[in-house]
């Protein structure tokens, strides 16, 4: 069998002790308030959740003792550390073991020793829940049977907090490989928004042309939301208002100089299922606008507003151009962006109401989170 010294330097022990990655530490209320039942139950003045390692041992919590660490050669605790359950020591100046140790000899030093020993779940002995006073006494049967049930507790604290931090790492690493998705998708959508956008230079029928482009612009528009995603701290939901903010300045930089933009935003986080519809009906309406609201001299004004409006949330875009063709209605159109206005705000379960100003168009959505 091992001696006391070795069984504190057992590398499987350690390892055990390291598993919980808790020491150094700060205190935590969980720990703090069993060490005070302890010492309460046990009537002693001192109690401490003592875990050891190599060269030193560190405690948790404790009540009446006022450190957080002592050298391992004063340990008390690391004399019972093979010793299963519950081990007291009435008086430890009548202990060959402890007699000498400077916390017992001295004047008012520590006489009385009650501690439960803290074995993992595989029966490493990692430390102690104790109770310490500086008269010689006993510990009674319930005393004994309250000290094992709470150094059962401390033991359950700390695998529970074990969990919690395993679980909060893996919940990182998912964040972190949602973010590389994000980031490839956006890529990839670029790539393909390229090869579309050379493929439609090649054309000179004017309709597949338009088409091809058209189609470029909204696979752009997705792949800048997904750009947007990889870049917030929040992988699941987005602000549509920065996305919103982005695309604009993109189509900015598309049309000419005449055309002002008015963005009225506030911060709105949805999840990626609203977000990616909401950004293509907001292409498809500002390009509309762009394309038919201001023909000839082409200069104009195009808004967007994106409103919180009785616990809903509202998005507008209009212009003051020409307005809708006559008898124009945005159900019966059989034209392919107003087809996917209309589809993709169902997705989405809203509704774009098509509404005609004098001049010109707008365009209101009223969607949840
Ligand atoms: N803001 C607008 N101002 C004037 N006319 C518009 C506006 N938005 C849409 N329209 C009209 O509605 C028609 C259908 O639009 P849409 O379905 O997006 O098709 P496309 O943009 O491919 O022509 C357009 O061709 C245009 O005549
Ligand atoms: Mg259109």
């Amino acid at each position: 069998m091992l001696d006391d010294q070795d069984s504190t330097q057992s590398p499987e022990r350690l390892a055990a002790l390291y598993r919980y990655q808790i020491l150094d530490t700060p205190r935590e209320p969980a720990f703090d308030q069993l060490v005070e039942l302890a010492a309460s139950i046990c009537e002693a003045p001192i109690s401490v959740i003592n875990l050891i390692e190599g060269h030193r041992q560190w405690f948790k919590a404790e009540v009446g003792l006022g450190i957080r660490e002592t050298p391992l050669d004063i340990s008390i605790c690391r004399h019972v550390l093979l010793q299963p359950g519950i081990t007291v020591i009435e008086d430890m100046r009548d202990d060959q073991r402890l007699c000498f140790n400077p916390l017992v000899n001295k004047d008012s030093g520590l006489r009385f020793y009650a501690g439960c020993l803290l074995e993992d779940p595989n029966g490493q002995g990692i430390g102690t829940l104790c109770v310490l006073d500086r008269r010689p006494r006993e510990l009674s049967g319930s005393q004994r049977k309250a000290l094992k049930t709470l150094a059962d507790q401390v033991l359950a604290q700390m695998e529970l907090r074990l969990a919690i931090s395993q679980k909060n790492e893996l919940l990182a690493q998912k964040d972190l490989l949602l973010q590389e998705v994000n980031h490839r998708t956006k890529n990839n959508l670029q790539l393909i928004s390229s090869l579309i956008q050379l493929q439609a230079r090649r054309l000179t029928n004017p309709i597949a042309k338009k088409a091809l482009m058209d189609t470029q612009a909204r696979i752009s528009s997705i792949a800048l939301m997904h750009e947007k995603l990889y870049q917030a701290s929040d992988t699941e939901s987005v602000d549509l208002s920065v996305f919103l903010d982005s695309l604009i300045d993109g189509l900015r930089d598309t049309v000419s100089a005449k055309v002002r933009f008015e963005v009225d935003t506030v911060p709105v986080y949805v999840s990626l299922d609203k977000a990616i519809p909401l950004s293509l009906i907001v292409n498809e309406l500002i390009t509309n606008a762009l394309k038919y609201a201001y023909p000839g001299a082409g200069a104009g004004t195009v808004w967007l507003s994106l409103a919180e409006r009785d616990q809903r949330f509202e998005l507008r875009v209009w212009d003051e151009g020409v307005g809708l063709p006559q008898g124009f209605d945005i159900h019966t159109s059989r034209s392919l962006g107003m087809k996917l206005i209309t589809s993709l705000a169902k997705q989405i379960g809203s509704e774009a109401e098509l509404k005609a100003l004098s001049p010109g168009v707008e365009c209101r959505l009223r969607f949840t989170r």
